[in-house]
């Protein structure tokens, strides 16, 4: 790919885009990270993506090197430089370069901040229309998920597992509770008609897609629960469906062996989706 990447204030073609090994994002995972949305060439929920960005900077103790408006220009600037209509800005930030060591270094290290955009039609996606398979599998993540870290090794292996198994992703489950998807939030909608999402905690992300989707469905009379759900509840929702900054809103049409609903996207989940696109995508910057 001949993409312009964003690596601590220079402009670089893709093969010089580089970062040392003594990276601490390279050695100990020691970095946060954000995508945001680009649709018609503009910032899909910017303010969301910017402000988990501090929130997480703030709980490790990283230095965000940019201002607001530094950090929104330089997002601005890498959909010009690329050309980029419809896709995802991926940034990272990193607690910077310093001799391999447990502990932090001082806090005058410079951080690392990268950024490159990533070609997506996040429009036009089959799974919408589809709905995906999900298997459940346990949860072995950290215990700090709500910060937005680069530590995705074990979601990249449950992804592997679930399609091993015949299924597109994975569903995370803790103490008998879905926390989330591989790399999504988890939503069903009851047998009684309302939508069950995991309420906020260390045990999840605090999705930007899933803020706004539970504020959609509030104005639009649905109501929304927000609690953890058992597997079982989860295999018998009328609806089931995740959320994410590229995915927007995408049907879960399996859970391991059972069908949900009638085995196609419910109308919640297709009303969802396209109340999302719309409302988002004219609200984009
Ligand atoms: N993933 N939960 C997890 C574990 C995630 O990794 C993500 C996003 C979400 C949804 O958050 P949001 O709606 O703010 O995108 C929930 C991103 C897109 C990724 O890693 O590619």
């Amino acid at each position: 790919m001949d993409r312009i990447i964003y690596v601590n204030g220079e402009w670089l073609p893709e093969p010089q885009a580089k970062v040392s090994v003594l990276d601490r994002g390279f050695l100990m995972a020691d970095a946060i990270y954000e995508v945001t949305c680009v649709l018609d060439g503009k910032l899909v929920e910017y303010d969301g993506h910017a402000a988990r960005l501090q929130r997480s900077a703030r709980e490790l103790g990283i230095r965000v090197p940019l201002d607001d408006a530094g950090l929104l220009a330089v997002h601005r600037e890498i959909v010009a430089r690329n050309g980029l209509d419809q896709g995802m800005i991926y940034l990272q930030l990193t607690r910077g370069v310093a001799d391999r060591d447990f502990a932090y270094p001082p806090q005058d290290t410079p951080p690392t901040l990268v950024l490159f955009t990533q070609a997506k039609n996040v429009l036009e996606n089959r799974a919408a229309e589809t709905g995906i398979s999900v298997a459940l599998l346990p949860d072995l993540r950290w215990g700090r998920r709500d910060i937005k870290t680069v530590q995705l090794l074990y979601p990249s292996m449950a992804k592997m597992e679930a399609k091993a198994r015949g299924a597109e992703d994975a569903w995370l489950v803790e103490d008998g509770h879905v926390t989330e998807a591989s790399a999504a939030s988890a939503h069903i909608v009851s047998a009684e008609g309302a939508l069950v999402t995991r309420d906020l905690s260390h045990a999840l992300l605090p999705g930007i897609t899933r803020a706004s989707v539970l504020d959609l469905a509030g104005r639009h009379g649905i109501r929304v629960e927000e609690r953890a759900f058992t597997l079982d509840e989860a295999k018998a929702a009328r609806e089931a469906f995740i959320t994410s900054a590229t995915n927007f809103v995408v049907p879960v049409t399996r859970i391991d062996a059972a069908r949900i609903g009638d085995g196609t996207p419910g109308p919640l989940t297709r009303e969802l989706r396209r109340l999302y696109v719309e409302t988002r995508r004219a609200a984009a910057i």
